[in-house]
């Protein structure tokens, strides 16, 4: 299936297709598998398909359900062989591969379990090379892979084939790079806690498949799809060998091409209708890339940098320059909430009413501290009314270390008056005894999620309490999908929206701020901001009502892409950074928030715009 190309695409060397969501991908290659089964059984044969896990093939495998459900597709005649398991964790380890595989698909689709393999993670470390050439046999004597499913690590591996993997390797078991295991450390409650191998087909296993299908979804994906799309073929980015199978493509969501030359730089390979953001786009790269603040490029820059059609479109250079400086500068304000009494024509929130109700939403508890703390700060000292909503508990993030720590000192206090604190002795030699008898990945028990939950809840009080939000200003929501759900397979249902409408009759917001769904849309945040899409709908606002999206764990906006650019001063930026200290669970990339600020400032100090210590930024949602 090689599409034909068009001139905008000459950079990429896999063919690559852009669907308007990965539901609409993934709907399209179970299509496809649909028909492959047809076929292989109109031939009396099976079709053998190569699966992989991960919350990317989430969504194609929920559609390859509907399909047995609703369309009658029987994969009674199917073979599979997964790509990878974790090695050391056994079948029913509920982060193991073969569990995700049968709650994800196997459990309710009518595939016989023996036409089912997956590398065990359990087999004696002696044994392993003798299995995994068994594995490579038994694909072979299935008569090779028909359709293999992919998605890709941020490390640019497909199954677990991590940098430095040959083209000829075969299923092997490998060290996981490290930030394989930051990105499964959600998963695991810890980073520690993954385990360090995997086993795991080869590439070499993986380009024998007659037809290779990658999916990768989200903004987090862009920049090593477009290296393994674009960029030379590399065992640094294990995916690139897909270059050199005739059968292979990829199919991938609007974020997660974002850094494909036909639509970051476009220009470059076509012309282009020039929107206010497209242009705005254009003049930040060009002064970007030639180090020069925006005010000072030359017509000549324009020329010489394939912007020739914007600049007779909208030049000369000075005219441009001024217009996007401005519309940069507009951007900025210290004042998130509108500025009571001030000409708004420029400004990015209106001024009445004031002060405003505005609604902060948290998708996980620590998400707006770390992404809009100081913004917080500002609107609550700018006399606005802040209601500060955790939408999900986060319990899955504590570690067991914590609760550990609130047992035993529940325990040792029992020890000072054992007959008052009966109870809650017998509570915390429960809490203990379940830690243990779980061990450190299994499951946590309802009791158990319940007080990790009440631990983060203490965290984001007390992060709050620094930025001097009052505790009564904070609701915790603990939306029902979380609660029963694990990370990568988190399934959204109608009573988590229900419970978003009742929260805006009642608060009846003047603005929103929300995380997006520019990263993964399985993640909490995409799945909270698509649970307030469909409120929003059920619950339209009576006045006007402004949704503003900040950037949870994803990557930053860049400065083209910002409305609003909060300010922040150093003192506000350490008030910031000592609320962040409040959280235990925050992952590297979360620490690293107030870095983030600065970067965006120093961003927009290249321009040639003010120079400030720190920038909170955001991007308004236009439904
Ligand atoms: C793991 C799996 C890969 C998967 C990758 C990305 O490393 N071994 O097969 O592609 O994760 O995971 P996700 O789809 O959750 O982003």
């Amino acid at each position: 299936m090689n599409p034909r190309r068009s001139a905008s695409e000459a950079h990429e060397k896999i063919p690559t297709l852009i669907f308007d969501s990965s539901a609409s991908a993934a709907a399209s290659l179970a299509r496809e598998v649909k028909e492959l089964i047809e076929a292989k059984n109109r031939e009396g044969k099976a079709a053998v398909l190569g699966l992989a896990t991960g919350s990317t093939p989430v969504p194609f495998y929920r559609e390859l359900i509907r399909l047995h459900r609703e369309e009658g597709l029987s994969f009674a005649n199917v073979s599979s062989f997964n790509l990878d398991e974790y090695f050391g964790l056994g079948p029913d380890h509920p982060e193991s591969y073969y569990r995700f595989m049968c709650d994800q698909l196997f459990d309710h689709i009518d595939i016989p379990k023996a036409n089912i393999h997956l590398p065990s993670g359990t087999v004696a470390s002696d044994q392993v090379f003798e299995h995994c050439r068994q594995y490579e046999e038994m694909i072979d004597a299935a008569g090779g892979v028909d359709l293999q499913i992919l998605g890709i690590g941020r490390t640019g591996h497909i199954g677990f084939n991590e940098p430095g993997s040959s083209r000829e390797s075969l299923t092997r078991r490998i060290t996981l790079d490290r930030i394989t295991r930051q990105d499964a450390a959600a998963d695991f409650r810890g980073e520690e806690n993954v385990p360090r191998f995997a086993i795991t087909m080869g590439v070499g296993t993986i380009l024998r498949a007659k037809k290779i299908a990658l999916m990768a979804w989200g903004e987090n994906k862009a920049g090593v799809v477009a290296r393994a799309v674009e960029g030379e073929v590399t065992d640094a980015v294990s995916a690139s060998f897909l270059q050199e199978h005739p059968q292979s493509r990829y199919l991938i969501d609007q974020g997660a091409s974002r850094e494909l030359t036909r639509v970051k730089l476009p220009w470059l390979v076509g012309p282009v209708r020039w929107s206010p953001q497209e242009t705005r786009r254009a003049v930040c790269w060009l002064s970007n890339s030639l180090k020069r603040p925006v005010l000072k490029l030359t017509d000549e820059d324009y020329n010489e940098h394939g912007l020739s059609d914007l600049l007779s479109e909208q030049g000369p250079a000075y005219q441009l320059n001024i217009r996007i400086f401005n519309q940069l500068q507009h951007t900025l304000s210290g004042w998130p909430g509108g500025k009571p009494n001030a000409d708004d024509t420029f400004r990015p929130e209106r001024a009445n009413p004031y002060p405003k109700r505005a609604l902060v939403l948290s998708p996980e508890p620590q998400d707006a501290t770390v992404s809009m703390g100081s913004t917080l700060d500002r609107l609550r000292e700018q006399g606005h009314e802040v209601k500060l909503v955790s939408m999900t508990s986060g319990s899955l993030r504590v570690s067991d270390a914590e609760a550990d720590k609130f047992a035993s000192i529940l325990l040792e206090l029992g020890i000072t008056a054992p007959a008052s604190w009966k109870e809650q002795t017998e509570y915390a030699q429960r809490i203990l005894s379940l830690l243990e008898s779980k061990g450190a990945f299994g499951e946590d028990p309802l009791e158990l999620r319940k007080l990790k939950a009440l631990v983060l809840r203490g965290e984001l009080r007390d992060s709050a309490q620094a930025l001097g939000l009052p505790q009564d200003r904070i609701t915790f929501m603990d939306l029902p999908f979380y609660e029963k759900g694990r990370y990568r397979r988190f399934k959204l249902e109608a009573e988590d929206t229900a419970h978003i409408v009742q929260l805006l009759r009642e608060f009846q917001p003047h603005q929103i701020y929300i995380t997006g769904d520019a990263a993964d849309p399985s993640s909490v945040s995409a799945l909270c901001f698509r649970a307030l899409k469909e409120a929003l709908k059920e619950a339209p606002s009576d006045g006007p009502c402004s949704v503003w999206l900040y950037r949870g764990k994803e990557k930053a906006l860049e400065p083209w892409e910002i409305d609003m650019a909060m300010p922040i001063s150093p003192m506000q930026l350490e008030l910031k950074a000592r609320a962040l200290t409040r959280y235990t669970s925050l992952t590297s990339m979360e620490l690293e928030a107030t870095k983030t600020n600065q970067g965006t400032a120093q961003a927009y100090d290249s321009l040639g715009l003010a120079n400030y210590e720190a920038i909170e930024s955001f991007q308004r949602w236009q439904s």
